[in-house]
């Protein structure tokens, strides 16, 4: 089975399920798909568009997007980063996957290495071979931070790009102003070494879902060749609605270039533009996000019944993942044997890293409490204290 295969399977297995047992008796963690609704602000603008249409509206538009959305999404950026942003430094897009796949076919020739780290969300992989990319696959430390030697041994003169994504699918992890600093200081010496761009690709989609007071530190300020991709999918909870942009660093010399060629892709991979009533809506909602709190008290409950049954894991800082690692070395047997107490998580197998599993608590409160006894069950059976 192709690797990205996994969450699909255990979706469907949780199909089968329900139907046999009954919806409330099935406890499904598979999916990242949010489960807050979207912020009252969001229905606000949504009425407001379509109560009041402006002629044209629902037109086509610059292939970058709305200059006043552009405008907007520059303003928070600025505001963010200290970093003066003007629209022509952003692209609206198709959400983070529209975003990530319009960057890899603007910088990506055939046989270009593009860097992942291991626990990764599969769909990089499959997005890099859209455009003749190879995944060079980097491990990361046992709280899944990136380790600054694997990631020198793994640059090669054939690397055009980084890719992170911070706070982590799947582990939550949330990397730090040191860490990202020391990957920008190795990729400004690798490009001299090499004499050529090396892009460090941030996947920002969970940035605002950070917990503990936790700020997650922006990328822009340590490497100049830095792009942005991110949506609204996850902070506003719409991923339905396929809206999200591209941000280049204004510090970046070449960037004009490198947006023609982003504006350029966006219309030939065929998106043409983001969507026009998608871009309206978020113009005024660059600072809107869920509550964060809510999936904050999910993780608490589940990280501290984890743990309390034994379970080695690193506690999330973001995102709304948690990854802990499998009592017995073969984790899809282990999820195999969660499946018994109709409890359905993915595979670790399936991000890059066997021997640990996935579970997705963007899922209502009596599903994880559902959950609990499952887990704990399968705690005894495998030894766990
Ligand atoms: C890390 C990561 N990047 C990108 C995406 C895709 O996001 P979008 O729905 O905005 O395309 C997801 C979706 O789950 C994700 O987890």
């Amino acid at each position: 089975m192709l690797e990205g295969g996994w969450i699909r399977k255990m979706f469907e297995e949780g199909i089968a399920l329900k139907k046999k047992y009954g919806e409330r008796n099935v406890f499904d963690l598979t999916l990242g798909n949010p489960v807050i609704e979207p912020p009252q602000e969001f229905h606000r603008e949504l009425r407001k568009w379509v109560d009041n249409p402006v002629p044209g509206m629902h037109r086509y538009m610059p292939n970058a997007g709305y200059p006043e959305t552009r405008d907007a999404v520059a303003e928070h950026l600025s505001a963010e980063t200290g970093i003066l942003f003007t629209q022509n430094e952003i692209v609206m897009t198709c959400g983070a996957a529209g975003g990530i796949n319009v960057v890899l076919k603007t910088i990506l020739e055939a046989g270009d290495e593009v860097v992942i780290f291991a626990p990764f969300f599969v769909e990089y992989i499959y997005y890099i071979d859209n455009h003749g990319g190879v995944p060079r696959i980097v491990p990361t430390d046992a709280r899944f931070i990136p380790e600054l030697k694997s990631l020198e041994e793994n640059i090669t003169p054939k690397t055009r790009a980084v890719l992170l994504n911070s706070p982590n699918n799947p582990t939550g992890a949330v990397y730090s102003g040191d860490t990202l600093k020391a990957i920008g200081d190795l990729l400004g010496r690798k490009e001299k070494e090499f004499g050529r761009a090396i892009y460090l690709i941030s996947d920002d989609i969970y940035r605002k879902l950070v917990y503990d007071g936790l700020e997650c530190p922006q990328v822009f300020q340590y490497h100049p060749a830095t792009i942005v991709t991110t949506s609204h999918s996850k902070d506003l909870a719409v991923p339905g609605e396929r809206i999200g942009y591209i941000a280049v660093n204004p510090q970046y010399k070449e960037r004009g270039e490198l947006v023609g060629g982003l504006v350029f892709c966006n219309r030939v991979l065929g998106f043409v533009n983001a969507p026009a009533l998608m871009q309206n809506v978020v113009k005024s909602l660059q600072d809107a996000s869920v509550d964060v709190a809510e999936y904050e008290g999910k993780r608490d409950v589940l990280y501290n019944g984890l743990v309390e049954m034994g379970y080695s894991v690193v506690k999330p800082q973001g995102a709304f993942y948690i990854f802990p690692k499998s009592p017995v070395e073969d984790d899809v047997a282990f999820v195999g044997e969660l499946q018994k107490h109709n409890v359905l998580v993915v595979p670790g197998k399936g991000f890059g890293a066997p021997g640990y599993f996935r579970i997705s608590y963007c899922v209502e409160d009596w599903v994880i409490e559902g959950a609990l006894p499952g887990f704990k069950a399968v705690a005894q059976q495998f030894g766990l204290s």
